[in-house]
């Protein structure tokens, strides 16, 4: 494992911009934009405002759905390296992480995330999990950048990412990213809002995308992966201030 100011002083130091030009992220002003949003609206209460968003119940829903995605078949190896993009502060990371060492011992996590402060505060959380700057568009590159200050595979046996889609500018690159880093007989998991109207969770939020609808998640990543199953996630939603939006849950074999 990397050590702790190793991995402070990587997450400190890296210059984002030039970070993200070399990435070639398309829309460079609105990534900064969100960053800032994430640093400073949500960084330090994100645990919290998930709780707000789907209570106890709900969370464990969401983490009980992705584990029985990662655990059925094709089975991961003993030593499976698992990636969570766009991880945050890792509240999803360090949970699926805790649950899936129980059945794989030696298996590996690793967290990604565009917004250092988020990372930094996973960081200090789970010092058994690594974390890399990188953008979900680009992962393959973002990897070859982070190897300069922290250990990370070129592929990996899972994939899972939550809450993380909408904020992407281009969703169809994310897919193919996603493939790019993924084993053969590898797997992925995202699960993200399902379409809603609440426009206004652009300037609160920093969203992109107002949710997907699912079909539109299908076609979208069908031109990467073999297998796709995208479905609604029955009884479970993402709600703020009276207004709510269903989930998703996509499952991409390569
Ligand atoms: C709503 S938060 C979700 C965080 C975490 N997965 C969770 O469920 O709590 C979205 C995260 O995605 C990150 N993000 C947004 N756009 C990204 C991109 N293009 N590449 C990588 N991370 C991105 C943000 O920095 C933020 O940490």
């Amino acid at each position: 494992m990397p050590n702790k100011s190793v991995i402070e002083n990587y997450l400190k130091k890296v210059n984002l911009e030039n970070l993200l030009e070399k990435l070639e992220a398309s829309n460079t002003n609105i990534i900064l934009k969100n960053i800032e949003y994430f640093t400073e609206k949500e960084a330090e209460k994100r645990d919290k405002i998930l709780l707000n968003y789907f209570g106890e119940e709900g969370l464990k829903r969401i983490i009980d759905t992705i584990i029985d995605h990662l655990l059925s078949s094709p089975k991961l190896r003993a030593d499976a390296k698992i990636l969570d993009v766009g991880a945050g502060t890792g509240y999803f990371t360090i949970k699926i992480a805790n649950r899936l060492h129980q059945h794989f011992p030696q298996a590996s996590f690793y967290a990604m995330d565009i917004t250092p402060t988020m990372l930094s505060i996973l960081a200090e959380k789970a010092d058994y999990i690594i974390p890399f700057l990188g953008v979900a568009e680009n992962i393959a590159s973002s990897i070859r950048f982070a190897r300069r200050y922290v250990e990370v595979p070129d592929k990996f046996d899972a994939i899972f990412s939550t809450l993380m889609l909408h904020h992407c500018i281009n969703v169809e690159r994310v897919f193919k990213s996603i493939k790019d880093v993924l084993k053969n007989n590898g797997k992925a998991v995202i699960v993200d809002l399902c379409e809603h109207s609440f426009k206004e969770f652009r300037e609160e939020m920093g969203d992109i995308h107002l949710g997907f609808n699912p079909s539109s998640i299908e076609k979208l990543a069908k031109p990467f992966f073999k297998d796709v199953y995208v479905k609604r996630i029955a009884g479970i939603s993402c709600s703020c201030s009276g207004r709510s939006a269903d989930l998703f849950i996509a499952y991409l074999i390569p």
